[in-house]
């Protein structure tokens, strides 16, 4: 995938109805991770973070419009300050480009959710 700056990412998809959490991570590759968005319905937040050998500080987000079983579209627009994350209702997360990434070649799903991303 070639995720450059300027870049909007469009992820569909049906989140399975009996998932704690899952995770899209986007970043140069597994151990280096722009974005790390993370909906957690165990704790009814969504969770973001980087991770560069180590995670970053996390931006916990009060704003899990999405249900258990729900089919969603999330969009992620990849520009100069960082990714900005928009939910299916609208809310905009703005997520800085900590590790000053200039593309996002690697996707990856984790958990509970069958996803086609658009580029
Ligand atoms: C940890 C969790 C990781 C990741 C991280 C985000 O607690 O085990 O999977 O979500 O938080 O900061």
């Amino acid at each position: 995938m070639a995720m450059k700056l300027g870049t909007t990412l469009m992820i569909k998809g049906k989140i399975a109805k009996d998932v704690d959490r899952f995770a899209i991570n986007l970043g140069e590759g597994p151990e280096k991770l722009g974005l790390h968005f993370n909906p957690r319905y165990d704790q009814s937040t969504i969770v973001l973070n980087s991770f560069d050998r180590r995670l970053g500080k996390e931006l916990v987000v009060d704003h899990l419009c999405f249900a258990q079983g729900s089919e969603i579209t999330v969009v992620m627009i990849f520009d100069s300050d960082g990714v900005k994350v928009m939910l299916p209702d609208g809310h905009q997360i703005s997520f800085p480009n900590r590790l000053g990434l200039s593309q996002l070649p690697y996707l990856r799903v984790e958990g509970g959710q069958h996803l086609l991303p658009e580029v």
